[in-house]
C-alpha cells in the first residue's frame, strides 16, 4: 500500500486495575469505527490500543488481590483483549506496558529528554491522588478532594526527577497557534490553551518509594512515573527505539482518542516530552466527554460501572455499537439509560434500517421473483443518496460519528418514504415495480457502506442479502457509494429480522 495515506489512531491504554467497563468500551468503539471508516477510504490503517500497567496504583491493586504485580496485569490484560475482540474491534496491535519493546522505547525517551537538560533532580512536596496518578495543587481540589474521584488526596514529599515542563509553555502556545485545529471538538482547545496560559509547573517523572515501573537508564534507584510511560506507548508500539522504519511510517498519530479526564497529561505533558526528544507532536487529538451513570461519571474508583459484555448479550454486538456512537454528540457527557439503549435500537435499528430490509426483501420475493431489479439512473433516491455520502463523510471528517450516522440515517429514512410513497406492496409486478425496487435496493447498497464502520456485522449481512458479493468493508469511497453500483439480478434474500423489537 505504498501510495495509500498512512493513518494512524489510538485509544488511551486502559489501567488494569479494572476489568473492561462501559466508559472503556466508549473511547474504544468511537476509536474503531473512525479507523474503519478510513478504511473506507482506503487509508493504510493502524489501530492501536492496550493496557497501562505500572505504577502505585497497580501495584496496590496486585497487593489488595495478594498477587505479584505482572501476574496481577496478566491476568487482566486479556480481559481487555478479549473484550475487544467480542465488541469487533479491529485493532492492529494491542500493547502492555510491561512488554520488553515498551521499556526499550520508554528508556530511549527518557534519555533523550535527559540529554537535552529537560530532566534535573529536585524535591517535591505536594498533593497526590494515586486514582488519577496525578498531583494537585490547593486550587484544583473540590472541596478538599480530587476533582476527578472526590476522594482525599495525599500529601506527599519525594526527591526525584523532574521534567521542566515549565519550558515549554510558549513552544507550546506557538505550536497550537499554528495546528488551530489539532483538538477537536474545538472547544476543548481552548481548555488546554487556558490551562498553559495558567503557567505550567514542572512535574516529576521517576520515584523512589515503590519500584513496580521502569527504570530510569541513568539511575536504576527510580523508576519511572507511570504516565511518563503510559503516553510513550502511542510511539513504542510503532517502533520507537526498537523499529526506526515502523516508526517513520506511523509517526505522527493522527488521532489520540481520549476521554476528557487525561487532556492536560495529552495535550499538554506529552506533546511538550515529544518536543524535548526532537520529536512531532501528534497531529490530532480527539477528546470525548463521559459516559454518566445516574449523573455521575462511571468508574471503577465511583463503583457504578456498567459491564459491556452484559449488556451485549442482550443487544448485540451492533445494537450496542451503535448506541455508543449514535445516542450522544462526540465530546459531550452523555446518561446511560437502558431505557435509551432500548429506544435507540428499537427506533434506529428495528424500525428504520431493519424494517426497510425486510420490506424490499419481502416485496422482491414476492414480486419480482427473489432477484433485485437494477435502478433507475435518474432515481429520486440518488440525490438523497449523494447528500448521505457527502454529510457523512464529512461529520466522520469532524470525528462526529452520532452525525454521522445521523446522515447515513437520512437516507434511510428517504428509502422508507420512497416505499410509503410507491406503495410496491400493493402495486402488480411490472416494470414500474421493479424500478422502485431496484432504487431501494441501491439504496440499501449504498447505506451498508456508510453504516459499516458503526456497524460492521449488520452492513455485511445487508450486503449478503441483497445479493453482494465479497466484503462491505472491501469497499473504497468514493466511487463505491457512487449511484448505479447495484448490478441487479442477483438473488435477495430475506432471512430472519436483523433486529427484533426490544420491550423495555
Ligand atoms: O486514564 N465515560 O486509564 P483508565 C467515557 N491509563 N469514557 C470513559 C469513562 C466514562 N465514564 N471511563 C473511562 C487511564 N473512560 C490511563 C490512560 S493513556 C497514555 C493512559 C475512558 O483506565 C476514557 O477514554 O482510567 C478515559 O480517558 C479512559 O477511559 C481512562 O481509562
Ligand atoms: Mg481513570
Amino acid at each position: 500500500m505504498a501510495d495509500s495515506r498512512a493513518f494512524y489512531a489510538t485509544t488511551p491504554i486502559y489501567y488494569v486495575n479494572a476489568k473492561p467497563h462501559l466508559g472503556h468500551a466508549y473511547t474504544t468503539i468511537i476509536g474503531d469505527a473512525l479507523c474503519r471508516w478510513h478504511r473506507l477510504l482506503g487509508d493504510d490503517v493502524h489501530f492501536l490500543t492496550g493496557t497501562d500497567e505500572h505504577g502505585l496504583k497497580i501495584q496496590q491493586a496486585a497487593d489488595a488481590a495478594g498477587m505479584a504485580p505482572l501476574a496481577f496485569a496478566d491476568s487482566i490484560a486479556p480481559l481487555f483483549a478479549d473484550a475487544w475482540a467480542r465488541l469487533n474491534i479491529s485493532n492492529d496491535d494491542f500493547i502492555r506496558t510491561t512488554e520488553t519493546r515498551h521499556r526499550l522505547g520508554v528508556q530511549k525517551l527518557l534519555q533523550a529528554c535527559y540529554d537535552n537538560g529537560d530532566i534535573e533532580l529536585d524535591t517535591y512536596r505536594g498533593l497526590y491522588c494515586v486514582a488519577c496518578e496525578a498531583y494537585f495543587t490547593e486550587d484544583d481540589l473540590v472541596e478538599g478532594n480530587c476533582p476527578i474521584h472526590k476522594k482525599p488526596v495525599e500529601q506527599v514529599e519525594e526527591e526525584n526527577y523532574f521534567f521542566r515542563l515549565s519550558r515549554y509553555g510558549d513552544r507550546l502556545l506557538k505550536w497550537y497557534a499554528e495546528h488551530p485545529g489539532a483538538i477537536v471538538p474545538d472547544y476543548r482547545m481552548n481548555e488546554v490553551i487556558g490551562f498553559i496560559k495558567q503557567g505550567l509547573l514542572d512535574f516529576s517523572i521517576s520515584r523512589t518509594s515503590f519500584s513496580w515501573g521502569i527504570p530510569l537508564p541513568w539511575d536504576d534507584e527510580h523508576v519511572t512515573y507511570v504516565w511518563f510511560d503510559a503516553l510513550a506507548n502511542y510511539i513504542t508500539a510503532v517502533g520507537y527505539g526498537t523499529d526506526d522504519e515502523q516508526f517513520a511510517r506511523h509517526w505522527p498519530v493522527d488521532f489520540h482518542m481520549i476521554g476528557k479526564d487525561i487532556i492536560r497529561f495529552h495535550c499538554v505533558y506529552w506533546p511538550a516530552m515529544l518536543m524535548s526528544a526532537g520529536i512531532e507532536p501528534p497531529k490530532g487529538w480527539a477528546v470525548g466527554g463521559w459516559l454518566l451513570v445516574g449523573g455521575e461519571k462511571m468508574s471503577k474508583t465511583t463503583g457504578n460501572v456498567v459491564n459491556p459484555l452484559d449488556l451485549i448479550d442482550d443487544i448485540g454486538v451492533d445494537g450496542f455499537r451503535y448506541y455508543v456512537l449514535a445516542e450522544t454528540p462526540y465530546g459531550a457527557d452523555g446518561d446511560f439509560t437502558y431505557e435509551g439503549l432500548i429506544g435507540r435500537y428499537n427506533s434506529d435499528l428495528a424500525n428504520n434500517l431493519g424494517n426497510l430490509l425486510s420490506r424490499v426483501a419481502t416485496v422482491v420475493g414476492k414480486k419480482c421473483g427473489g432477484f433485485g431489479p437494477r435502478p433507475r439512473p435518474d432515481s429520486a433516491l440518488a440525490a438523497a443518496a449523494a447528500d448521505a455520502l457527502a454529510e457523512t463523510t464529512a461529520r466522520w471528517n469532524e470525528v462526529q460519528p452520532s452525525r454521522a450516522l445521523e446522515a447515513t440515517w437520512q437516507l434511510i429514512r428517504a428509502t422508507n418514504a420512497h416505499l410509503e410513497t410507491n406503495e410496491p406492496w400493493k402495486a402488480e409486478p411490472g416494470p414500474d415495480l421493479d424500478a422502485v425496487m431496484g432504487d431501494a435496493l441501491e439504496a440499501l447498497r449504498i447505506v451498508a457502506i456508510l453504516a459499516s464502520p458503526a456497524v460492521p456485522d449488520t452492513a455485511q449481512a445487508v450486503w449478503e442479502r441483497i445479493g453482494m458479493p465479497g466484503a462491505v468493508a472491501d469497499q473504497r469511497l468514493p466511487h463505491a457509494a457512487a449511484w448505479g453500483g447495484y448490478p441487479g439480478g442477483t438473488s435477495v434474500v430475506k432471512g430472519d429480522p436483523l433486529f427484533p423489537r426490544r420491550q423495555l
